[in-house]
This record gives structure tokens, C-alpha cells and sequence, in this order.
């Protein structure tokens, strides 16, 4: 599973093609980057924009947030949708502060085990935060991975999600995981999109299986009923 090959044209993209300049790029503060990764879940980046800067300017550290009453962070986040996120996002900040002296962990798997943040979340912000080589995979990403490597199976079966993950660890560059994992995100939302990806700007056309069968439309699978 394992080729150099394939995060290499990522990265290469990523550099000059890829998004640069998003609020909660160019920091490795791990409170801003968890912020925006709970935010983008369920979110797309436009909508989130708005509302991330608003909420940093009231609760611009992981303490403010931990301290204040859930009602002002429900206030904040009125309007984004998914209320669990928020939720999640308060009890989360409070166990920092308490179990962690107001510092996130660095490594993923101590980062999975608080409130609202799943293996690909955790390993996003490790990623950004302090440069974990950790694999992510969001329903952007199994798009692009069904993709590229023709899995017509449903992504969202366990056997085949388990699958993805370790193709998602094997291809996990040696360097460079931070221009990797954002050109990941990147590519499943502005080329590899859900309907009529543009695949002649694609740097996976390549090796692309469903570019090479016709089959964008048909992958990945819908759940089968
Ligand atoms: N979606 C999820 N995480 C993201 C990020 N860091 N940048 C842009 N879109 C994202
Ligand atoms: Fe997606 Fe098209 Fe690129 Fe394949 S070639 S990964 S379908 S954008």
C-alpha cells in the first residue's frame, strides 16, 4: 500500500495550488487549530469563517473558553448548527484546563480521548499542532481515496472504513505532514468535490481509477439501502 509517490503529488500541489492563507493556518497554537477543526466538521470553510473570529475574540484562549457559562458559548456558535459540537467544544476546553494544565495534548491518541474529537479530528490537529504524523480521513478524504484507488465498496462500512485507514497510515509522508494533510483537505474540497470533480487540474489524475474507468459519478458508493 505503502508509495512515496502518492504524498509527494500532494505536497506538490499543496505548495502551489493549495490554500494558504485560512485564519487557522500559519500558527502551531493548538487551541486555534482544534477551534477550527471542530468548526469545519460539519461546516464548510466560508460559513465558518465569520463565526471562528467571533468566538476567538471572546474567548481567545482555551481558559476563557473553559470558564465561561455554556449559555455564552451557545450564543457564539447560534447559527453554525450540529449544538453537540458545541457542546463537546465546552467540556473539551474544560478538561484541558483541568486534566491538562490548559495545554493539549500532543500526540493523537490522547487528543481522541476528549469530548468531540474522533481519530481524524485528533489527528488533523496533532498534524498542525506540533507535526504528529498521524493519518486523517474525513468524508473528504474517503472520497478521494475511493476515487483514486476504484473502491466500490460503501466507505462508510466498517470492513471497508478499516480498509481506508490503513491506506491512509501507509501513505503517510516521511516529511512534510502538515503541506500533506492540508492538501488531503484541500483537494477533496475544491477539485475532488461530490459532483463533477475537475479532474483535468487533478495532480492524482494519473493514477486515478475512477478518472481512468469513467466512473467519478459512480464512486464513491452511495450506502447501500
Ligand atoms: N476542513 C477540515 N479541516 C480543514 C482545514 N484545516 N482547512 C480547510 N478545510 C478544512
Ligand atoms: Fe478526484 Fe478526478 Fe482527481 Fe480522481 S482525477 S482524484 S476523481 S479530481
Amino acid at each position: 500500500l505503502a508509495d512515496p509517490t502518492f504524498s509527494q503529488a500532494v505536497i506538490d500541489w499543496q505548495r502551489s495550488h493549495g490554500r494558504h492563507t485560512l485564519p487557522w493556518q500559519n500558527t502551531t497554537d493548538a487551541y486555534r487549530i482544534w477551534l477550527s477543526e471542530i468548526m469545519l466538521q460539519q461546516t464548510q470553510v466560508a460559513a465558518v469563517l465569520g463565526y471562528y473570529a467571533r468566538f476567538l475574540e471572546r474567548f481567545p484562549t482555551v481558559q476563557a473558553l473553559a470558564e465561561a457559562p455554556l449559555d455564552d458559548v451557545m450564543a457564539h456558535w447560534s447559527g453554525l448548527g450540529y449544538y453537540t459540537r458545541a457542546r463537546n467544544l465546552h467540556a473539551c476546553a474544560r478538561r484541558v484546563v483541568h486534566d491538562y494544565g490548559g495545554v493539549f495534548p500532543g500526540g493523537p491518541a490522547l487528543l481522541a480521548d476528549l469530548p468531540g474529537i474522533g481519530r481524524s479530528t485528533a489527528a488533523a490537529i496533532a498534524a498542525f499542532s506540533s507535526g504528529a504524523r498521524a493519518a486523517i480521513l474525513d468524508g473528504n478524504v474517503k472520497r478521494v481515496f475511493a476515487r483514486v484507488f476504484g473502491i466500490d465498496q460503501y466507505p462508510g462500512e466498517k470492513r471497508v472504513e478499516e480498509a481506508l485507514w490503513r491506506r491512509a497510515d501507509a501513505l503517510l509522508p516521511e516529511q512534510g505532514i502538515e503541506a500533506y494533510t492540508q492538501g488531503l483537505m484541500d483537494l477533496g474540497a475544491t477539485l475532488c468535490t461530490r459532483s463533477r470533480p475537475d479532474c483535468p487540474r487533478c495532480p492524482l489524475q494519473a493514477r486515478c481509477v475512477a478518472y481512468a474507468t469513467g466512473r467519478t459519478a459512480e464512486l464513491p458508493v452511495r450506502k447501500p439501502k
